[in-house]
């Protein structure tokens, strides 16, 4: 069996030690500490914006609290789009309320501003407002900021903006993370940089951090005893992992450029083979393609080369599967235009990460050729 190539893997730089030994050193091993504030002292650095950042325990965490700052709550209805990974719409149903999934487009394969305005104006029509729209930037592509910030603006709803897979990435000049009313970022383990497992929370004032801040250390009230007027929750990052966090701040540009030219390399190795396609950056865009992906021209073309992949050890995934096709959502409102259902059947995503060699990377490459020479 030849050596597993993953698709997106750990990616340490060698400074992240020197933060966790110091942790331990002073015995920082706490979900507070001078990591937690410096981790997140960076990522407001790098976002470059006034924006406030709480780290928390995970992407899904700060979505959860995201959804508890708008005041999200039993029955109420909250818009999402359907093509993501399902940590993007469970904390709706934590909150329960309801999930109303919106289709993609095809310049970006993220929300579609049409389907969305179609989605408001019905769910109005039948008597609700929804709470929040919940927007991805799918693998690092920018979703269309402006077509639907201005829908939002349109009918007062606040964004949620899911930044989950794009740090690093920019839409004309401005940092992915700072768009929505509320935005979040992950460091799951697969992600362009990772704690092992965290999130963050970026807030618009100081005021909203502090409140995620309480929420996430079990909603303490201010007394000498623990006094509680609120339900809380344990989602606040700790020193240790804050310091892995550190480290990998250091690197995140060269992880950016890393995956890019992943994609590139995947572009022009691949540029013979007439039905794979690419999702090109719109202009204004800048992805920081975070994972590398093609389409195919059919389910049993991506289905056969997902094994052909498999069978050299090579790990590749069929593009997320829709919301709205998800057992678990069955019941959910949906607005589609079957874009999300068409990029599932037909889209792979290729091995990614900025540690890949070039070794791996012409592995990949042969085994695709392979496969089409039959
Ligand atoms: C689009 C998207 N949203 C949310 C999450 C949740 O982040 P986490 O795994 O840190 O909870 C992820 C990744 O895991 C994701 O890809």
């Amino acid at each position: 069996m030849k050596p597993k190539i993953w698709l997106s893997s750990p990616h340490m730089s060698g400074a992240e030690q020197t933060y966790i030994k110091e942790a331990f050193d002073t015995n920082w091993v706490a979900p507070l500490g001078p990591n937690v504030n410096g981790f997140e002292q960076d990522i407001k650095s790098y976002l470059n914006q006034d924006r406030h950042v709480a780290a928390l325990a995970s992407g899904t965490s700060a979505l959860h609290l995201s959804l508890i700052l708008l005041g999200v709550s039993h029955g109420d209805e909250v818009i999402c789009q359907s093509k993501t990974f399902s940590a993007s719409a469970n904390p709706i149903v934590y909150q329960g309320a309801k999930p109303i999934f919106v289709d993609s487009e095809r310049d970006t394969w993220n929300m579609c501003p049409n389907q969305l305005e179609i989605a408001i104006t019905d769910r109005l029509k039948k008597g609700k407002k929804p709470k929040a729209i919940i927007a991805v930037h799918l693998y690092g592509m920018p979703y269309k900021v402006e077509e639907i910030n201005e829908i939002a603006l349109k009918y007062d709803i606040p964004i949620i903006e899911d930044s989950a897979e794009s740090l690093g990435s920019l839409y004309k000049g401005q940092n992915c993370g700072t768009f929505g009313d509320l935005s979040i970022l992950s460091f799951n383990g697969n992600k362009i940089i990772t704690t092992s497992g965290g999130g963050a929370l970026v807030t618009k004032t100081e005021e909203q951090k502090q409140e995620a801040v309480f929420l996430a250390t079990q909603a303490r009230d201010n007394a000498p005893h623990y006094e509680h007027s609120q339900i809380g929750y344990n989602y606040r990052m700790s020193n240790i992992v804050a310091g892995i966090g550190r480290g990998q701040m250091t690197i995140l540009d060269s992880h950016v450029s890393k995956r890019r030219s992943n994609y590139e390399f995947y572009k022009s190795n691949l540029a013979k083979i007439d039905i794979i396609k690419f999702l090109e950056e719109p202009i204004g865009y800048f992805s920081n393609r975070w994972l590398s992906c093609i389409l195919l021209d059919s389910f049993e073309t991506r289905e056969k080369l997902r094994l052909a992949l498999e069978k050299e050890n090579i790990e590749s995934r069929p593009l997320w599967k829709p919301m709205h096709l998800q057992p678990v959502f069955k019941d959910a409102p949906s607005y589609c235009n079957g874009v999300a259902d068409d990029l599932f059947q037909k889209g792979l995503c290729l091995p990614s990460g900025s540690n890949l060699t070039p070794e791996q990377l012409d592995r990949v490459i042969s085994t695709i050729n392979m496969y089409f020479a039959g």
